[in-house]
């Protein structure tokens, strides 16, 4: 299975365009010591030449413009959508925007728990405006249970994902609060037994979660902050990242202590915020995650498990 790390960051991007904290301010001056990023997604195949999405930001034209050169299959053919479908950890707007800018693709499946599928529904309407453009075919994702996933042909491609319920806060935008508003997913490549986990958001750390990630051959964990109170520190909001359904990096419960500790070969934190230190290669934050053996991620890695 081949996964490609399409945005990095947190809703808002690298820099953000009304941000000026120092790690913006460095991200514009310097780009070398603070690579720009774009809102988090990944690309997963079994094949390098069917792809899904994990969210779709809305960066994502410019994101799939990584999956260029697996074109149409014949030369005449004017249109072709590069990917299979397109699952969801939530209905966050940086998670769920590119959906209605994939409006022009025919058709599109969409993965989604009731709970996220509810919210794109009714709240956010992603789902029905989308529709005016295209057939969009939703399936349920279950909590607990891998489910197959299809390509566009409807052949089952060799990957299955299983939602798996995370802490965290429903859009601020949701009109109720349901479980499964917010979780992680599992990919697993039938063949090979290898899997990957995609949490990008995650408001609480528990045994329960550790011993999930424990079993996977690639965790990709939701580094949003770096600190509890990293922006109420910069004067951009009271909220602290717990309250804000992100379980920050350093301290006493952090999520570091959890990622050091974990088996698997790959560790990468995704779903950076941009006032988040981890972002300068030359912080001490970044040589502690280093330290630890945890990789910042960047836009275009590329991993297989
Ligand atoms: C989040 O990750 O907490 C949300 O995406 C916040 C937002 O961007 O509105
Ligand atoms: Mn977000
Ligand atoms: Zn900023």
């Amino acid at each position: 299975m081949q996964i490609i790390l399409l945005g990095t960051a947190a809703g808002g991007a690298v820099p953000q365009w009304n941000c000026w904290c120092p790690t913006c301010r460095a991200a514009r001056a310097d780009p070398a010591r603070v690579h720009p990023r774009s809102q988090s997604s990944i690309a997963v195949s079994p094949d390098g030449i069917r792809w899904f999405l994990i969210n779709a930001s809305p960066d994502v034209r410019h994101q799939l413009a990584r999956l260029a050169g697996r074109g149409p299959a014949r030369d005449d053919s004017v249109r072709h959508v590069p990917i299979e479908g397109v699952l969801l950890t939530d209905a966050e707007l940086d998670h769920s925007l590119g959906i209605v800018l994939l409006r022009e693709a025919r058709t599109l499946a969409v993965y989604a728990t009731d709970a996220t599928v509810h919210i794109l529904e009714h709240d956010s309407r992603v789902l029905p405006t989308t529709r005016a453009f295209a057939t969009v075919t939703v399936t349920p994702l279950p909590i607990g249970r891998a489910l197959p996933l299809r390509d566009r042909t409807g052949a089952a491609c060799g990957l299955t994902a299983e939602a798996f319920v995370v802490a965290g806060d429903s859009p601020r935008f949701a009109s109720e609060e349901s479980p499964g508003h917010t979780v992680g997913l599992i990919v697993r490549d039938t063949t090979t037994g290898s899997s990957v986990a995609y949490v990008p958001g995650c408001g609480a750390l528990d045994e329960a979660l550790a011993s999930r990630l424990r079993a996977a051959d690639a965790v990709l964990f939701d580094g949003t902050f770096w600190q509890d109170d990293e922006l109420s520190a910069l004067g951009i909001s009271p909220a602290s990242a717990r309250e804000m359904g992100h379980v920050p990096i350093s301290g006493t419960g952090g999520s570091l202590a959890m990622m050091a500790a974990l088996p698997a070969r790959i560790r990468i934190y995704t779903h950076i915020n941009n006032s988040n230190p981890i972002l300068d290669e030359h912080s001490a934050a970044r040589a502690a995650v280093n330290a630890a053996g945890v990789v910042v991620g960047d836009d275009g890695m590329t991993i297989t498990v």
